[in-house]
């Protein structure tokens, strides 16, 4: 036969009549989807938040976002890393939001620009700077007249600033929508008629700025024509827009989750994702934005929560450190070509559903001139089913969805992942002492330290009776304050007393209880209960006790009703034990101070790094509290992402070169929470479904731009608050030690790439496992192969009771020394008579280097 499968549905022109499209210069919308500079098209958005990565990694980035099938970039705008104080604007490094957004247009994508200016985003009090809540008046949120001002003055900031640049679509840039507000909707009520009063405001606000590009509210279910109301959750194909002119887009379609120190690994299956995708376009949603594409990394105090940590990572499809992660950017990857292949049909043709069966359905578009696509979906989170469509028979696997662009042929099954696996280490590499000092007053090869002392240093700030709340005291400007007093007890109420204990209540987040210059012990909240109440054993002497306190935040609140209000900080403190009873020292009186000593002096940055505080030492204590420590060293070799591996430290501050690495805390979940060996991808996601590294630390390693490091003479500074062994900490490389593939015997034979090229013949062909190293590195080695009925994962399989005993001869003739690699389950490569009657599977795992 030989005729192009793809022929029939080539040279197609469609007229649609286009219902109430919206009017916003070259992107309007109408119900079906975006129309940009007369086109319809269908958008994959990948979200990467521009200050959680830094410049040098955006073109990088953006490109492998590309690569994986995006035509947009999103992100939201982040208020309070801009406007530092009233009318105090930052624009620098991490936070050049006009190069974030070039970078994209340079790329040849879209941009949509979330400017909220409230964002949640897991970012330290929703992005809102801290200074907003102390303006008089303040109520965040609602129909407020100074949150309606400084909200207005910033979003207009930000819009005047895009189109100073010339970046908004209607000007000819990448930015072809905004989203005033993030998920209103939630809270609305909570907030009464003022809250409705408010959303209104909000949108009209937003339509009076005129950028000429349409407006979006995501979960806001009286969202006002023309602002167009979006869908965020881990599924979104039942979503309706309220309005009939609105398309159907999707703002979060979360493919992992984010961490709290002391939780659980979340991860969410490619299979589920790719289902929950194909599922939303299947049923005419238009528009998909990932969130997050590229998590990154929260660095500094940007982590909100409280507990959030530095790694946003969120299993994205591109890790926090800007590599691939596989198979899920090369699955959703490969959705997205299927998806494009169906663009023609999905726009312009119409769409009829077919029951194929109880949670079996076809949604097929097709139009007058021949045009047809579709896509069967079997929803069903056990079973598998055979269905019949269009007198063909079709394997669906459960909660599974196949993409047949010509409406005869799979080009894509959902459940069914032949893109390659990898398993990536973090290699760990010895501080190279640093070979030239940039500044004689430092010294290579040496620590550093400087012995911060607990309690008040200096004056206190103020000294009153009883407590403060903390945010409200330390304006957010450090994570610390210091609480302290002194408590006399009588030698005779010692002998008299059992072991005395503090008992101390605190709205959170975390403490220290320092006696006597002595750390007795440190309690904290967690991500779902920030407040803690412990009993902390002691030791007192006779006479004056000095009680110091180190009380802190870790990442301000998010998002939720009056979420600026909630406070944190001691509500309680008691002693027991003392003559037995119970002294409360709730209504003494207490010294304040703000911040730790170091941070005053600045030790971590500029000319601080050189103060005459820091003393040498070849032995830098270990397990000491309130220790600041610095060193010099060279750059990590080669040109690997980097991360600090921080697991012999207890909590506290990391810089390099004065660049705040962030909060590190290798705090530990809990060995009993619920970890899966094995995830069924089948089902309902939830974030606590497929969870790994119970009993491990949360966050071990802590990225560290490569744009970071200087050639020698590299600073670090880590400010240690409980005690840790510094001489432990490590640089380590994120790099891939394997790559594989496993592709069974049913697997779609024409994938996304061939699909043009595709014939009758072609569909014949035998499934194929393809490898692919990164650049400039080659196959070196196969670790394993095996053709027959191997099991396990990538970096763990093990031959089956069937296998074939050239497997390994097989692949490595195919594929090494190769930087790609191809290998057919074909007749000529494997013998096919062993283990007939069942579906072999070729598992490869290979070696790039
Ligand atoms: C959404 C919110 C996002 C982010 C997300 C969870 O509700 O709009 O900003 O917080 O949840 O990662």
């Amino acid at each position: 036969m030989g005729m192009s499968l793809i022929s029939v549905h080539c040279f197609v022109l469609v007229l649609v009549l286009q219902l109430a499209v919206g009017n916003a210069g070259n992107v309007s919308f109408d119900t079906r989807s975006f129309i940009i500079d007369g086109q319809r098209k269908l958008l994959i958005s990948a979200a990467i938040h521009y200050p959680r990565s830094v410049p040098a990694m955006w073109p990088g980035l953006i490109q492998l976002a590309k690569e994986g099938g995006a035509n947009v970039i999103e992100s939201y705008v982040f208020w309070n890393g801009h406007e530092l104080s009233p009318d105090n604007y930052y624009f620098g490094g991490r936070y050049d939001l006009v190069k974030f957004v070039k970078t994209v247009q340079q790329a040849g994508m879209y941009m949509i620009l979330r400017i909220g200016p409230f964002v949640a985003a897991e970012w330290t009090y929703g992005g809102v700077p801290v200074w907003v809540h102390y303006v008089s008046g303040m109520e965040f949120r609602t129909d407020n007249e100074p949150w309606k001002h400084y909200m207005k003055k910033f979003t207009t900031y930000i819009v005047n600033l895009m189109k100073k640049e010339k970046l908004f679509a209607s000007q000819g840039g990448p930015i072809i929508m905004s989203q005033i507000e993030n998920e209103y909707g939630y809270y609305e009520g909570y907030y009464g008629d003022g809250g409705k009063r408010y959303a209104k405001w909000a949108a009209e606000m937003a339509l009076s700025q005129n950028t000429g590009v349409p407006w979006i509210m995501c979960q806001q279910w009286d969202t006002p024509d023309p602002v167009i109301n979006t869908c965020n959750g881990f599924y979104c194909h039942d979503f309706t827009p309220i309005s009939p002119h609105s398309p159907k887009i999707w703002t979060e379609n979360w493919p992992g989750w984010f961490k709290t120190f002391g939780s659980m690994d979340p991860h969410r299956p490619v299979e589920d994702v790719s289902f929950a995708v194909a599922r939303f376009f299947q049923k005419g949603g238009s528009g998909n934005n990932y969130y997050m594409y590229h998590g990154g990394t929260n660095f500094g105090r940007t982590a909100g929560g409280p507990f959030i940590t530095t790694s946003y990572d969120y299993d994205a499809p591109i890790d926090e450190y800007g590599l691939p992660r596989l198979p899920k950017w090369g699955h959703l990857k490969e959705l997205h070509g299927a998806i494009k292949l169906c663009e023609n049909a999905l726009l312009h043709g119409k769409r009829t559903n077919l029951s194929l069966g109880p949670l079996l359905e076809a949604d097929v578009y097709t139009d007058s001139s021949g045009l047809c696509a579709a896509f069967l979906s079997n929803s069903d989170n056990k079973t598998d089913s055979v269905v019949k469509f269009r007198n063909m028979t079709y394997h669906l696997p459960a909660w599974s969805v196949s993409i047949l662009p010509d409406c005869k042929n799979v080009v894509y099954n959902t459940a069914k992942v032949g893109s390659q696996t990898s398993v990536v280490d973090m290699v760990p590499e010895d501080f190279q002492p640093s070979v030239v000092s940039p500044d004689e007053d430092l010294k290579a090869l040496q620590w550093e330290v400087f012995l911060e002392k607990p309690g008040t240093w200096g004056y206190p700030d103020f000294n009153i009776t009883g407590f403060v709340d903390n945010i409200n005291t330390t304006k957010d400007i450090t994570d610390y304050l210091w609480v302290t007093t002194s408590v006399y007890v009588d030698e005779k109420f010692l002998k008299n007393s059992s072991s005395p204990v503090l008992l101390v209540k605190s709205k959170g987040h975390a403490m220290h209880v320092f006696v006597n210059q002595k750390l007795q012990g440190s309690a904290s909240g967690n991500g779902t209960v920030f407040p803690f109440d412990v009993k902390i054993p002691i030791t007192m002497k006779a006479g004056n006790n000095e009680i110091a306190l180190l009380t802190m935040t870790v990442g301000l609140p998010t998002a939720g009703p009056g979420y600026e209000w909630i406070g944190s900080g001691l509500t309680s403190v008691e002693i027991q034990g003392l003559n037995n009873k119970i002294l409360n020292l709730t209504e003494v009186s207490w010294d304040y101070k703000v911040g730790l000593l170091g941070e005053f002096l600045d030790l971590y940055k500029g000319e601080g790094l050189k103060s005459t505080k820091w003393v040498s030492t070849a032995n830098p204590p270990k397990q000491r509290p309130l220790t600041w420590y610095k060193v010099l060293v060279d750059h990590p070799s080669g040109n690997d992402p980097v991360g600090l591996d921080m697991i012999h430290m207890g909590k506290g501050l990391a810089w390099l070169n004065g660049e705040e690495i962030g909060r590190y805390w290798p705090r530990k979940s809990s060995k009993h929470d619920a970890c899966v060996d094995h995830c069924d991808y089948r089902g309902s996601f939830s974030p606590n479904k497929c969870s790994t590294g119970c009993g491990e630390p949360t966050q071990r390693w802590y990225h560290v731009p490569r744009s970071w490091f200087k050639p020698s003479g590299n600073v670090l500074v880590i400010f240690e608050e409980s005690g840790g062994d510094p001489t432990q900490i490590r640089f380590s490389k994120r790099r891939a030690a394997g790559f594989c593939s496993l592709v069974s015997e049913d697997h779609p034979t024409i994938s996304v790439e061939s699909w043009t090229t595709a014939t009758e013949e072609t569909h014949d062909k035998k499934a194929t496992a393809q490898l692919h190293c990164p650049s400039n590195t080659r196959i070196s080695a196969i670790k394993f192969a095996s053709f027959g009925n191997p099991s396990g994962a990538c970096g763990s399989f093990s031959q089956g009771n069937c296998h074939d005993p050239n497997s390994a001869s097989v692949v490595e003739k195919i594929c090494l020394n190769r930087s790609k690699c191809s290998i057919e389950l074909s007749e000529e490569n494997f013998d096919l008579s062993s283990c007939s009657g069942t579906i072999r599977r070729l598992a490869v795992e290979a070696v790039c280097s």
